[in-house]
């Protein structure tokens, strides 16, 4: 098999480290660029250097380069220097609340370093394949005008017909996204865009929650990996709205990252897709409380806030259909227990620091 030469952008994340780790293991060069801004964003919880070094360990043929994706220039320049076969688009300003704070940040960042990466993989470059890690958020609230019914522990769709869930032709405008949603959906389009308009291979994932062991947790952005580190901590966690019971699909980073080399393999221009555990791993936060507290023996301590986050879904599921029949050798191989008892297990080793 040829090897490539892979970029990654937000190489130090979640997505982007099991990107990196994941491409090297093939036999592949890979560049990663991430300028820590994780850390700016969520403080020193969300640093992410620990996940640097420990990738500059674990990998053969890796470059790391502290590069803002904001830097038109400096992209342009790294793109000059290097031909890249994949580029896998990572980088973000992931958190759905923190926007609001720093909105012209969040816009630069999530919309314009897209366009950034985007003209230039065009004017560099123009047959790789280019993926952009997109968001369920890009729906809004739409998802939540389902009927909806509830259990002792979560909420549910009502109509049979939506027992899958959510897929890709659920409406992204005229509902409420948050800001951050808004520049992902700016991001998302342009994306398709580049991918439509100019036949360029760049497919547009849509993540549900997506998480794994090497996530720098906070509490305004992934979800299980706070809520463990809470668990190990003994420090309180709240719960808002919805009585506990919105639900999460989760996904294990391994299982992103083999969509993206299927989608890199054979790319269909400007395609989306839902990406996310699908009701096998889905879950409610009460439901998500009980199973870690049984996993590591120790009570949560969790209050509850009647005050819902802004443009919250109630029930999320991500509809993979569309996904498995573009890509029949992609499946979920991980379940939402052992994506636990992995992420219990690394949040030991790495300690359990939560902010106050
Ligand atoms: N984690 C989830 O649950 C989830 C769900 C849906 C979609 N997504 C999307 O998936 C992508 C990856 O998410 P993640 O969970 O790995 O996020 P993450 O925060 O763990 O990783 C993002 C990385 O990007 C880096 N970064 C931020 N701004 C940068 C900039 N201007 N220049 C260079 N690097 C920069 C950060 O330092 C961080 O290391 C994001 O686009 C996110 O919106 C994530």
């Amino acid at each position: 098999m040829k090897s490539w030469n892979v970029l990654v952008t937000g190489s130090s994340g979640l997505i982007g480290s099991e990107a990196v780790e994941y491409f090297d293991r093939q036999g592949h060069r890979v560049v990663g660029a991430d300028n820590n801004m994780r850390r700016m964003f969520f403080g020193p919880q969300g640093d992410t250097l620990w996940n640097l070094e420990r990738l500059k360990g674990s990998t053969r043929r890796f470059t790391a380069v502290s590069l803002d994706i904001r830097d038109r220039e400096g992209v342009m320049a790294l793109f000059r220097e290097n031909k890249f076969d994949l580029i896998i688009h990572c980088a973000a300003q992931p958190s759905h609340d923190k926007a609001a704070e720093i909105a012209l940040l969040d816009f630069e960042v999530n919309a314009m370093g897209t366009v950034n990466l985007l003209e230039a993989t065009r004017q560099h470059t123009r047959d790789a394949a280019f993926i952009f890690m997109s968001t369920n958020k890009v729906y809004g609230d739409a998802p939540n005008e389902k009927p909806m019914r509830e259990t002792e522990t979560r909420y549910d769709f009502a109509d049979p017909a939506d027992y899958d869930g959510i897929d890709e032709n659920c409406r992204i405008d005229q509902t409420m996204h948050s800001l951050f949603g808004a520049t992902k959906v700016a991001a998302d389009v342009y994306a398709q865009e580049y991918g439509r308009y100019f036949g360029m291979g760049v497919g547009i994932f849509r993540g549900g929650c997506l998480t794994g062991p090497s996530h720098s947790g906070v509490e305004l952005h992934g979800f299980l990996s706070y809520l463990l580190k809470v668990a190990l901590s003994g420090k309180p966690y709240t719960i808002f709205g919805y009585k506990g019971k919105q639900v999460r699909d989760n996904i294990h980073s391994l299982d992103v990252v083999r969509a993206f080399e299927e989608f890199a393999r054979n790319p269909r221009p400007g395609e989306v897709y839902n990406l996310g555990g699908g009701r096998a791993n889905s879950v409610s936060m009460l439901e998500a409380i009980a199973r870690i507290e049984a996993l590591t023996g120790q009570k949560i301590n969790w209050t509850y806030s009647e005050v819902s986050r802004k443009g919250d879904h109630i029930c999320y599921i991500s509809n993979l259909a569309k996904l498995k029949s573009h890509y029949p050798g992609w499946s979920l191989t991980r379940s939402l227990d052992s994506i636990l008892e992995e992420m219990v297990a690394a949040e030991r080793e790495h300690g359990t620091k939560v902010a106050t």
